[in-house]
C-alpha cells in the first residue's frame, strides 16, 4: 500500500493513549489496550480450523498508571511494522471484582487465541452462575473479575452457532445479542474480535456510553490514494473506545444537531464509509466524552438495551424489541434505533488545568465564573422589584405538581446528597412542603415508601451515579415525579426524570467536587424561590435571595482571597491525626462537606459534627489537642452556636472559629482561638460561601501532606457500581 501505515500505527496508539489519560480523572488501578497485529493483511496467514480468521490482537495490560503501559506497549511493539486493521480498545479500571494485577486488567479475552476481547464498565451480577456453566463446557478462566464470564461466552456462542451451521455465517451483533440475553447486571462493553476485523460492537445496560463521529481530513496525497483503494480507505477506520467502570463525568451539553444526512426520525443507519467530501470517519467508542471531545464534537449517545456495530467506518444501531433483550427477549427481531447526532458544547480547554497545579485547585478557583454560568438566564431582575423572579424552563410545566405534592424528597449520594441538606432549610422554608433526606443507597436498602403525591429530587453531578440511578427506577415504579439536578447534559438522570435543571458548572474533573457543590446550591435555592412562588407574605424574603444570588460571585472572589491563609492553616494541621467540624441550621451540610473534602483527599479522619448533638457523645473527644471547626456565621443559630464554642473552650477545645467578618471578637474565647472570617450573605447561600476555606483547607492539607489531590486513593468520581 502506498501510503505510511506506520503513522497510522503510532495514531492510533496516541488516539487510544491520550482518551485513557482524559479518563485518569475518574480513578482506576489498572489499564490494558488491544490492537491488531501487524500481520493482519498477510496473505499467507494461517487459518483456524475452517474458519477464516486474523492473527491474534497485540493486547498489553497492567497494573498501575497509564505512562507505565504506555512505555511497555512502546518497547515491545515494533511500530516499523505495517499494519492493516484499525479497530483498537482500551481500558481503566478500577477494581471491585479481583485486585488491581494485569490478569484482571481488561480487555479480558476468550482464552487460548484470544479470540473475543472485551472492555466492560459496570458489574455483571450473574457471573457466577455463568461461570459454573462455562466451566462445565471446558473453558478456563484465568481472572478473577466478573467480566471475564462475556468475552468467553461469545467465543460459546461463536463455536455453537457454527457447529450448527458448519461455517460461519452468525454475525458479530448476533453473537453479542445473545450474549446479552444472558447477563443481568450494569454494564457497557465493546467486543472487539479476530473472527470480525475492523468490526465492533458495543452495547449497554445502566452504564453509559456514546460514538464520536469525526470527518478525517487527509494529506491530498493520502486523499487521493483512499478514494482509490476501496480496503486502503478501510485502514482509517479508526475506533476508538476508552473505558473506566466509573462513570461519565463531564460537562457537557447535547444539543440535538440534525445533520444533513441524517433526517430528523431517520434510522442512524450511516452505511457510507466516506462521509461527503470523501474524507473517512473515524468513530470513537468512550464512556465519557472527555475522552473524545479533542477529536470530535458529534455524538450519538448509546441508550439501554441498544447494540451498536461498527464496520468499516459505518454506524448501525439495533435494540431489542421487548424487554430489553433480558432472558426471553426476541433476539430475532431487533429492531433500527433511530438516532440523531449531538453536539457537544464542551471545550478541550475546559478538561486541561490551565495554569493551575491541579483539577481540584482549578475548580475552586473557577466557582465565581461557574456560578455565574449556573445562574446566567435564570434569575430575572428588571426596575421593578414586582419583576424579580427566576425561571427555570425544565421545571415550569411541573411547578404545580410540586406545590401540591405531599413530600418532597431529595436523593443523592455523597456531595450531591450534602448540598440538597444544605437547600433543605430554604426549601422548606419558600415551599411549605415538608422535605425529607435520603441518602440513595439507603432508601434501597430500606426500600422505603415513595408514594404517587411525592416529589423526589435526584441530585447528581455526573448524572450516571448508579445508587442514585436505581433510586430512581425505584422512585419512577412507584410513581413520583421524578426531578434531577445534574451537571451532565444527556446523563441517565437526566433522560430518565421527568423534568429537571442542569447546573452547568463546567466540566468537573477533580474526583472531589467543589464547584458543582456550589452551584447545586445555588440551583437548589432558586428551585426553592420557583416552587415558593410570588407570594406577598414572601416578597422580602425573595427579593433578598435573588439580590443575594447576584451578588454571590463577587462574595466568593472575595472569600478565596484567603487561599494563603487557608495553606498556613493548613501548615498547622498537617500532622493531625483527625479533624471535627460543627455546623447547624444552613450549616449542618457546610460541617458534612467540609469534614467530607478532608476526610477524602487529604486522607485525615475528619467528621461532621451537628453542633446540637454536641452533648449526645461528640463532647467525649474534645481535649487540647483535637483540632476543631465551628462554623459560627451569622444567621438564627448564631447564639446557640456562641454556646458550642463557649463550652468547647471549657473543656480546653483547640479551636478554629468560622465567622462573619467582623464577629472575631464576639466567637473568639481566648487568643489561642483561630478565626477564619468570611463575607455575610443571606443565610441560605452562606453555605456557599463557607465550604470554600474548608476547600481550600483540604487542597493544600492534601499537597502538603503529599497525597494525589486529584486522584485520591481508592475513590473514583462517578461510581457507576452498587
Ligand atoms: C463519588 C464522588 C463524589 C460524588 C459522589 C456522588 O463518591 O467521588 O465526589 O459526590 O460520587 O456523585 P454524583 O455524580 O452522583 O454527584
Amino acid at each position: 500500500l502506498n501510503y505510511n501505515v506506520n503513522r497510522e500505527r503510532r495514531y492510533i496508539l496516541q488516539v487510544l493513549f491520550n482518551g485513557l489519560r482524559r479518563l485518569e480523572y475518574r480513578g482506576y488501578d489498572s489499564a490494558g489496550i488491544a490492537i491488531d497485529s501487524s500481520l493482519s493483511l498477510d496473505p499467507n496467514t494461517p487459518q483456524c480450523s475452517s474458519i477464516s480468521i486474523t492473527p491474534p490482537p497485540l493486547i498489553f495490560r497492567q497494573e498501575g498508571n497509564i505512562e507505565s503501559l504506555v512505555k511497555s506497549v512502546y518497547h515491545e511493539l515494533n511500530l516499523e511494522d505495517s499494519f492493516s486493521i484499525h479497530a483498537g480498545i482500551a481500558h481503566t479500571r478500577w477494581a471491585t471484582h479481583g485486585e488491581p494485577s494485569p490478569r484482571n486488567s481488561h480487555p479480558q479475552t476468550s482464552g487460548a487465541g484470544d479470540e473475543f476481547l472485551v472492555v466492560h464498565n459496570g458489574v455483571i451480577t450473574n457471573y457466577e452462575v455463568l461461570k459454573e456453566t462455562l466451566i462445565r463446557h471446558g473453558f478456563t478462566f484465568e481472572s478473577e473479575t466478573d467480566t471475564e464470564v462475556i468475552p468467553k461466552l461469545a467465543k460459546f456462542v461463536f463455536d455453537k452457532a457454527n457447529e450448527a451451521e458448519g461455517d460461519q455465517t452468525v454475525t458479530f451483533s448476533q453473537v453479542v445479542l445473545e450474549v446479552m440475553r444472558h447477563l443481568d447486571g450494569a454494564y457497557a462493553l465493546i467486543f472487539k474480535s479476530r473472527h470480525y476485523p475492523n468490526e465492533l460492537i458495543a452495547c449497554k445496560r445502566g452504564s453509559p456510553l456514546l460514538i464520536g463521529v469525526k470527518v478525517r481530513r487527509l494529506e491530498s496525497s493520502e486523499f487521493k490514494a483512499s478514494k482509490n483503494i476501496d480496503l486502503y480507505a478501510k485502514q482509517f477506520s479508526v475506533v476508538f473506545y476508552s473505558f473506566t467502570l466509573l462513570k461519565g463525568v463531564l460537562q457537557c451539553r447535547l444539543l440535538t444537531e440534525l445533520t444533513e444526512n441524517m433526517g430528523n426520525g431517520s434510522a442512524f443507519e450511516d452505511n457510507n464509509f466516506l462521509s461527503k467530501n470523501g474524507h473517512p470517519k473515524e468513530l470513537f467508542l468512550s464512556s465519557d466524552a472527555n475522552a473524545v471531545v479533542e477529536h470530535t464534537k458529534k455524538v450519538l449517545v448509546i441508550e439501554d438495551g441498544e447494540v451498536v456495530h461498527l464496520k468499516d467506518g459505518a454506524v448501525s444501531i439495533l435494540k431489542f424489541e421487548n424487554d430489553k433483550g433480558k432472558h426471553g427477549g426476541s433476539l430475532s427481531r431487533p429492531a433500527s434505533v433511530q438516532r440523531a447526532l449531538s453536539v457537544l458544547e464542551m471545550e478541550v480547554e475546559q478538561i486541561n488545568k490551565g495554569h493551575y497545579d491541579h483539577y481540584m485547585q482549578k475548580e475552586i478557583h473557577e466557582q465565581p465564573e461557574s456560578l455565574t454560568t449556573t445562574m446566567r438566564g435564570r434569575l430575572i431582575r428588571g426596575g421593578s422589584s414586582k419583576s424579580k423572579t427566576v425561571l427555570l424552563g425544565g421545571l415550569k410545566d411541573h411547578l404545580k405538581t410540586i406545590r401540591r405534592s405531599r413530600r418532597i424528597v431529595f436523593i443523592g449520594c455523597g456531595t450531591s446528597y450534602n448540598a440538597a441538606l444544605a437547600a433543605r432549610p430554604i426549601l422548606e422554608e419558600l415551599s411549605g412542603v415538608p422535605v425529607t433526606m435520603e441518602i440513595a443507597s439507603d432508601l434501597l436498602d430500606r426500600q422505603g415508601p415513595i408514594y404517587r403525591e411525592d416529589t423526589a429530587i435526584f441530585v447528581s453531578q455526573s448524572g450516571e451515579t448508579a445508587d442514585t440511578l436505581l433510586a430512581l427506577q425505584y422512585a419512577l415504579d412507584n410513581g413520583a415525579l421524578c426531578v434531577g439536578i445534574t451537571n451532565t447534559v444527556g446523563s441517565a438522570i437526566a433522560r430518565n426524570t421527568h423534568c429537571g435543571v442542569h447546573i452547568n458548572a463546567g466540566a468537573e474533573i477533580g474526583v472531589a467536587s467543589t464547584k458543582a457543590y456550589t452551584s447545586q446550591i445555588v440551583v437548589m435555592a432558586m428551585l426553592a424561590l420557583a416552587i415558593g412562588g410570588d407570594t406577598i407574605s414572601n416578597e422580602a424574603r425573595r427579593e433578598a435571595i435573588i439580590d443575594g444570588l447576584f451578588d454571590l460571585p463577587n462574595k466568593v472572589r472575595e472569600v478565596l482571597k484567603q487561599d494563603q491563609e487557608m495553606k498556613d492553616l493548613a501548615k498547622l494541621l498537617i500532622s493531625e491525626q483527625s479533624l471535627l467540624v460543627f455546623g447547624r441550621g444552613f450549616n449542618y451540610a457546610t460541617a458534612l462537606e467540609g469534614a467530607l473534602k478532608v476526610k477524602e483527599v487529604a486522607l485525615m479522619h475528619s467528621e461532621g459534627i451537628l453542633a446540637g448533638e454536641m452533648k449526645h457523645g461528640p463532647l467525649a473527644l474534645v481535649d487540647e489537642n483535637l483540632p476543631i471547626i465551628v462554623l459560627a456565621t451569622r444567621d438564627a443559630c448564631f447564639s446557640k452556636q456562641q454556646s458550642v464554642i463557649q463550652q468547647l473552650h471549657a473543656r480546653k477545645g483547640r479551636l478554629i472559629v468560622m465567622c462573619s467578618k467582623g464577629d472575631a471578637a464576639s466567637v473568639c474565647p481566648a487568643e489561642s482561638c483561630r478565626i477564619i472570617e468570611v463575607p455575610h450573605v443571606e443565610d441560605c447561600l452562606q453555605p456557599v460561601i463557607n465550604i470554600i476555606p474548608l476547600q481550600l483547607l483540604a487542597y493544600h492539607l492534601t499537597v502538603l501532606r503529599g497525597f494525589n489531590v486529584d486522584q485520591p486513593r481508592n475513590l473514583a468520581k462517578s461510581v457507576t457500581t452498587q
